[in-house]
């Protein structure tokens, strides 16, 4: 199955035949404003990587864990994981990052899906021993949703008695590091995936950590082969990862950017809305499915790209990434409105 991404400019382009340089690309979840990464030494391109001491001391300190490895973005550890597991029933969200889904289900394991509006199912299925891996994204991309860590605590405490798995996909996690369910992994059977492609903006870079028991590690060590993070990646995770300062200020800029974002929309389109949700990274609406399409469309014929998800089979979510500076606030501002004075003149 191909998945479709966020920011693919190209297919943009082919589509309603926009020049891909000319978009305002909103697609993704990507932080506008990443982190400024300095020039790195020359000599990083020209010579093999070695694994930086150096790294793995700023991913503890910024993880609070040392059982992690570093790896070429969280994708990586996605694609690999399922075939870490004998065969055997994970239970994945219906709505979120697709690639979960695709992986596993390549690999022949049985997969239950669960709603974000039904964790008492899940937590029933969790209790009575139906599932041998839970898998949570949190918060979820794109729903938003966010698992408190004392239910999380509950269920790896009842996974954990018959040796089932909880993986926590924390890669939009960097806003809000007290949710993070990572100074449980005393426990052998967390797994947890950070990325610093969001909340960095550094995804170009491919660099991300899997935060896992030691054998859960030493096997993805096995499976990445020498040199699978770059050296230029080594060295940029270390100047982010450290540099604490620009950390707290842009969670404010983000938390502040998308409370913006979140109260233009919602106030926009009020008379429209299902349900508004957001992350410090996007918000997500969801949307009658023929709304959605014709707002999705009318944008993207004004060079605006957002995404489109299904939601139902009668509503969409609309994900919309943050606008970077005040012309790309206007221009999106001007977009939406002259969808709607079309739609309601
Ligand atoms: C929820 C989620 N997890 C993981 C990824 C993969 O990110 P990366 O490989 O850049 O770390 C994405 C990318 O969009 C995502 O949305």
């Amino acid at each position: 199955m191909k998945i479709l991404h966020g920011g693919n400019l190209e297919r943009a382009e082919k589509e309603f035949g926009i020049e891909k340089n000319t978009w305002l690309d909103l697609s993704t979840g990507i932080n506008p404003c990443g982190y400024p990464v300095p020039q790195f030494p020359a000599e990083l391109i020209r010579r093999l990587p070695s694994q930086e001491l150096a790294l793995e001391s700023a991913a503890t300190s910024y993880y609070q864990t040392n059982s992690l490895l570093a790896i070429p973005g969280s994708q990586f550890a996605i694609q690999t994981l399922p075939a870490l597991f004998p065969k055997c029933c994970i239970a994945i969200p219906r709505i979120g990052y697709q690639e979960h889904k695709v992986a596993w289900e390549k690999s022949e394991h049985d997969i239950f899906l669960y709603s974000d509006d039904k964790l008492d199912e899940l937590e029933a299925s969790i209790v009575a021993g139906k599932v041998n891996i839970v898998l949570i994204i949190n918060p979820n991309n794109p729903s938003c949703l966010l698992i408190e860590k004392t239910r999380l605590k509950f269920w790896l405490d009842e996974l954990e008695k018959r040796n089932a798995f909880l993986i926590i996909d924390e890669t939009f996690m960097d806003s809000s590091p007290e949710h993070s369910m990572a100074e449980y992994l005393n426990s052998s059977n967390l797994v947890i995936l950070r990325s610093l492609g969001k909340f960095f903006g550094l995804a170009g870079v491919r660099l991300g950590f899997l935060l896992a028991n030691k054998e859960i590690c030493e096997t993805m060590q096995e499976k990445l082969g020498p040199w699978a993070v770059s050296g230029p990646a080594q060295w940029i995770g270390i100047q982010a990862l450290t540099d604490t300062a620009w950390q707290k200020n842009n969670r404010l800029y983000l938390e502040n950017e998308s409370a913006s974002l979140t109260g233009y929309l919602g106030r926009i389109l009020a008379s429209e809305l299902i349900e508004i949700n957001n992350t410090a990274l996007f918000v997500s609406l969801i949307l009658k499915k023929d709304l959605a399409t014709s707002l999705y469309k009318n944008l993207a014929h004004q060079g605006v790209l957002i995404r489109q998800i299904d939601y139902d089979t009668r509503h969409s979510i609309l994900r919309f990434g943050l606008p970077g500076n005040d012309e790309q606030w206007s221009r999106l501002k001007s977009a939406i409105k002259l969808f709607l004075e079309t739609r309601y003149s």
